[in-house]
């Protein structure tokens, strides 16, 4: 056996008024910070303002906010980056989705690093920029407790990941409490993409022991907590749930990495502009029956973490279940279902599928597919 190396977690709070430790958490590791979010939620709901005064009644100053699209673009990042050297910040505060904390990893990075930010995807060895404190306001990413930014070259039309330990929050901070306001479709499409990430890296070729419990405990919450979650809002504790579910399988593929679902939905995003949870929601049902001949064991597995019972049935029939699981799990959500709801022009199917299946993720799916493989399952959503 070769050794394996576990990323272990930022450190963590999690829970009503978690909110609260960002001031200590601040103070602990700097004292001017950048404020990196979305483009308007937090200000509507009033959780921009509360951060503020937390970090500023705890000794740290907020020099500027930061404001990023729903896919961080490269342009964002280098702005972000080029205040946080004029006012000379040391820790970064991200308060919203995926985007915000994807964007403040972003600019740490750069704030460390030679070259522009093209130039480090690939790079191993990142240089250790300010510390990242990321406080979600989604229960999808799971990017306060992962070693990968997702970044927008809009102009290659291209999703690029900048990866490595360096790129891991030093404090994450849940708070249930922060979620409640997300519309209905967003609760829906940050649900299914972690549940994505959680199925993803249970059936990855990189899947280990570590990783396996925290994406199983992943599917169970998620299975048992998404769809109320969705549909009541109000629901502290489906949304609480479903927070500590989306972190754990955010722990899960950090350590395994995702497979072919995130590959295909990459060029769904970076060239068309679907949202990433909903693009993966649409993939989950068609790819899991794609995988499921190379993975039967774990796909009944899967089955079983979804709530389905499979006493009595044989492996191909158990396995069968979870991706029927999957499509109905999918269709109580209020999520488009076909490319075409989507914007995706079916010509660039060819180059989209090419694209997928040079995707690092497409290696590490447990079964290998073919640019003619993948552009199949795109046609099933046509
Ligand atoms: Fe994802």
């Amino acid at each position: 056996m070769s050794t394996r190396f576990f990323q272990t977690t930022p450190r963590i709070h999690y829970g009503p008024r978690a909110l609260e430790q960002v001031g200590p958490e601040a103070a602990a590791l700097g004292r001017v910070a950048l404020v990196v979010t979305g483009r308007s939620a937090s200000s509507k709901n009033g959780s921009l303002d509360r951060l503020r005064g937390l970090l500023e009644n705890a000794g740290v100053a907020v020099a500027g906010t930061v404001r990023v699209e729903s896919d961080p673009s490269l342009d964002s990042v280098v702005a972000g980056t080029e205040l946080a050297r004029a006012k000379g910040c040391d820790v970064l505060v991200a308060l919203g989705g995926g985007a915000a904390l994807d964007a403040a990893k972003g600019i740490s990075c750069l704030l460390a690093n030679p070259g522009d930010l093209a130039s480090l995807e690939g790079v191993s060895g990142l240089r250790q920029g300010p510390p990242v404190i990321a406080i979600p306001t989604t229960a999808g990413t799971g990017s306060e407790v992962t070693r990968v930014s997702v970044l927008t070259d809009t102009a290659r039309g291209y999703k690029m990941l900048l990866v490595g330990p360096t790129l891991m929050p030093a404090a994450a901070i849940l708070d249930p409490e922060l979620t409640a306001t997300m519309p209905p479709h967003v609760a829906a499409a940050t649900g299914m993409d972690a549940l994505t990430h959680a199925i993803e890296a249970y059936l990855s070729k990189l899947a280990n022991p570590f990783s396996d419990a925290l994406a199983l405990a992943a599917i169970e919450t998620i299975a048992d907590n998404l769809s109320l979650a969705v549909s009541a809002p109000d629901n502290g504790d489906a949304r609480a749930a479903m927070l500590y579910a989306q972190m754990q399988a955010g722990q899960a593929f950090s350590n395994a990495s995702v497979g072919l679902v995130h590959a295909m939905s990459r060029p769904m995003g970076a060239r068309f502009g679907v949202p990433h949870g909903v693009a993966n929601a649409m993939l989950l049902p068609v790819v899991a029956a794609y995988n499921r001949p190379a993975c039967p064991r774990r796909m009944a597995r899967v089955a079983q973490a979804l709530g389905r019972r499979t006493d009595g049935l044989d492996l191909p029939a158990a396995s069968r279940l979870a991706a029927a699981a999957l499509t109905e799990l999918a269709a109580e959500l209020p999520l488009p279902r076909s490319l075409a709801e989507v914007g995706v022009d079916i010509e660039a199917l060819p180059d989209m599928a090419r694209e997928a299946a040079e995707n690092g993720s497409s290696r590490v799916n447990p079964r290998r597919p073919e640019a003619e493989d993948i552009l199949e399952l795109y046609r099933k959503l046509v």
